[in-house]
């Protein structure tokens, strides 16, 4: 019996600390109504998960667009977003909507960095990355 009172107290008191600890530094918060969000929004209206992927998960018809932002000049997503291709069909969005999904892939890109190999194990078994 007093090793369950033991370890009702211990997760209690766990679960407390872990939810009033503040986030990592490096966590950067998307505000609402930002172009980031509006981005995301339309990403997923538009659903182009379904032949791209982020973080590697998604359809396969078209590139994983995690990195386009640092792999790819701004002209050459905007090029894309404009008139789509043969394959990739055109949304016809206006300046605005290409600006965010723009500063959506952006942020993507700045949170889709995480080497396991640079993670650090903690002693209480969670992990912390490095900021990058
Ligand atoms: C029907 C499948 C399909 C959908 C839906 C789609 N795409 Fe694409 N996209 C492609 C393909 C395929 C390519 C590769 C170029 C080509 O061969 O046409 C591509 C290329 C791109 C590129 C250029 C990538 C590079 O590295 O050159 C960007 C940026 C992009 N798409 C963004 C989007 C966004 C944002 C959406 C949603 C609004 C979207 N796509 C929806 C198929 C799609």
């Amino acid at each position: 019996m007093s090793v369950l009172v033991v370890l009702v107290v211990s997760f209690l008191a766990y679960s407390f600390e872990l939810y009033v600890e503040p986030p990592p530094n490096g966590s950067k918060k998307v505000t609402i109504g930002s172009p980031e969000e509006q981005g995301k929004m339309l990403w997923q209206q538009k659903n182009c998960t379904s032949c791209h992927q982020l973080y590697g998960l998604g359809g396969h018809l078209g590139p994983d667009l995690t990195h386009v932002s640092s792999q790819r000049s701004p002209e050459h997503i905007a090029a894309f977003l404009m008139s789509g291709t043969i394959v990739m069909p055109n949304y016809h969005f206006s300046q605005e909507e290409i600006n965010a999904l723009m500063a959506f892939l952006k942020s993507v890109d700045e949170s889709g960095n995480g080497d396991p190999r640079t993670f650090k194990l903690n002693l209480d078994g969670t992990i912390s990355q490095k900021n990058n």
